[in-house]
């Protein structure tokens, strides 16, 4: 029977895939979960897919088809914050969001320092939406006092360690953790913030900050953060990875870095890619409360160009759920975080690619295979033999956030009633239909 050849097949569809440097129009053709091939569709091959049947034959005619996106720094709240968000619906979002692999930090609770909590999220995430790779902690309950195992960690599956959220205030512990990371070859990855220039700060210490009688966070708490760890990793040799960088003086420091061979890496959210602190004046939306905060313009398009020079290796959402009842107070008493799964990608074309900054291949290449080298993680790529994790997008789609429409249990997201371009139309997990427009 000729659809015992292959289980699925996409045709019609314009395939870019940046790891193989391939970007025309093609079918991929897939079979047990993995991508056989991709290539032209032969007269031969075309009598037998017409046999396929409806389920087995995706017309992708119009939509590009590019690996499965791979988010490397989300919030899944579970253990103990699921009235914000579980394993499964924030799984359910990132399907939603063209996302099949996504990467979970420790801040939990309890929190990821231990075997028993890595495997206790692995276990949830079986039967879920997308893969889900566990970040453990650097130290213990991210205290910045005691190293976690990182071996236990590793042993058990962890991809990396990061105590986000914090930052290990002590060098000679980061020092340490960074020695200790080295041994399993993976990255610290590292949220940049010297908590004690930072301390009580509820958005960017600027003339917004000022105005609004806010206590503001120095950009320069985050370059000094970013400077201390980039020397420790150029003395130890380790591997460093700096989280949603949000400061000209972080991508100055990381470009310098590079350019010296410094083993550093860094992501970049779509919203300090998009945002400016002049927003939080407009109507206190307490969904503008991130850290690092939304900065001023010139830290923005410095975050832009570290992005298209580079220097910012790949695109990540920092997607932290927080229940609505947390959010509806004052800006200075919500929590910090903002949902970002379901709407990275149409930011991303609308705010990036439609501006000129980035092709299409940039920006998926951004958000596949960087990811992907950086966690050394699986896929990334639509190569033959690797996991068919797909993500069919319509590019040219316009759409509007809707509150509503988020799979997430949390709705925590300042964009929504903004209009976008480009959706995701369909996501394939391991050769797997998991999420449909
Ligand atoms: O805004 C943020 N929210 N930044 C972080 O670093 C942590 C995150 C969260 O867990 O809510
Ligand atoms: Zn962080």
């Amino acid at each position: 029977m000729a659809s015992k050849k292959y289980d699925l097949v996409i045709k019609g569809g314009r395939v870019i895939d940046p790891a193989l440097g391939f970007g025309k129009d093609a079918g991929v053709f897939i079979k047990d979960g993995l991508i056989k091939k991709i290539a032209a569709v032969s007269a031969a091959e075309s009598k037998e897919i017409a046999a396929l049947g409806e389920k087995q034959l995706i017309d992708a005619s119009g939509m590009l088809v590019v690996p499965g996106l791979i988010d490397i720094h989300v919030h899944l709240r579970e253990p103990g914050r699921e009235d914000a968000e579980t394993i499964e619906s924030g799984c359910r979002a990132a399907a939603a969001g063209g996302f099949t692999s996504v990467c979970c930090m420790p801040n939990t609770t309890p929190c990821i320092d231990n075997q028993e909590t890595v495997k206790f999220v692995q276990d949830r995430a079986k039967d879920c939406n997308a893969h889900v790779f566990v970040v453990g902690a650097v130290t213990k309950n991210l205290e910045g006092r005691e190293l976690s195992e990182i071996g236990d960690l590793v042993k058990m599956g962890a991809v990396a360690v990061s105590d986000d959220g914090k930052y290990p205030q002590n060098p000679e512990i980061m020092r340490r953790g960074l020695e200790y990371a080295k041994m399993f070859d993976i990255s610290v990855m590292q949220h940049a913030e010297d908590q004690l220039l930072s301390a009580g700060a509820v958005m960017n210490e600027s003339y917004q900050s000022a105005r609004l009688g806010l206590k503001g966070a120095p950009p320069v708490a985050e370059e000094i953060a970013v400077l201390r760890d980039i020397a420790l990793c150029r003395f130890t040799g380790s591997r460093l990875h700096i989280q949603h960088v949000s400061t000209r003086g972080a991508v100055e420091a990381i470009r310098k870095a590079k350019a010296e061979g410094v083993n550093v890496t860094a992501e970049a959210t779509p919203h300090h890619l998009i945002l400016t602190d002049e927003e939080i004046g407009k109507a206190f939306n307490t969904n503008l409360r991130v850290n690092p905060p939304i900065r001023g313009a010139d830290d923005r398009d410095a975050v832009i160009e570290g992005l298209v020079d580079g220097t910012i290796d790949c695109i990540a959402s920092d997607h932290a759920p927080h229940p609505e009842e947390e959010k509806d107070c004052e800006f200075d008493r919500a929590p910090a975080g903002m949902i970002g799964l379901e709407t990275t990608l149409g930011l991303v074309k609308t705010y990036l690619i439609d501006k000129g900054y980035l092709s299409w291949a940039d920006a998926i290449r951004k958000m596949t295979a960087n990811p992907a080298r950086i966690l050394k993680l699986p896929g990334g790529t639509l190569e033959a033999g690797s996991p068919a994790d797909i993500a069919i997008i319509d590019p040219e789609k316009r759409w509007t956030v809707k509150a509503e429409k988020f799979r997430s249990k949390s709705k925590n997201s300042p964009f929504i009633g903004w209009k976008l371009t480009g959706r995701v139309r369909t996501t394939i997990l391991g050769g797997r239909i998991v999420f449909e427009q």
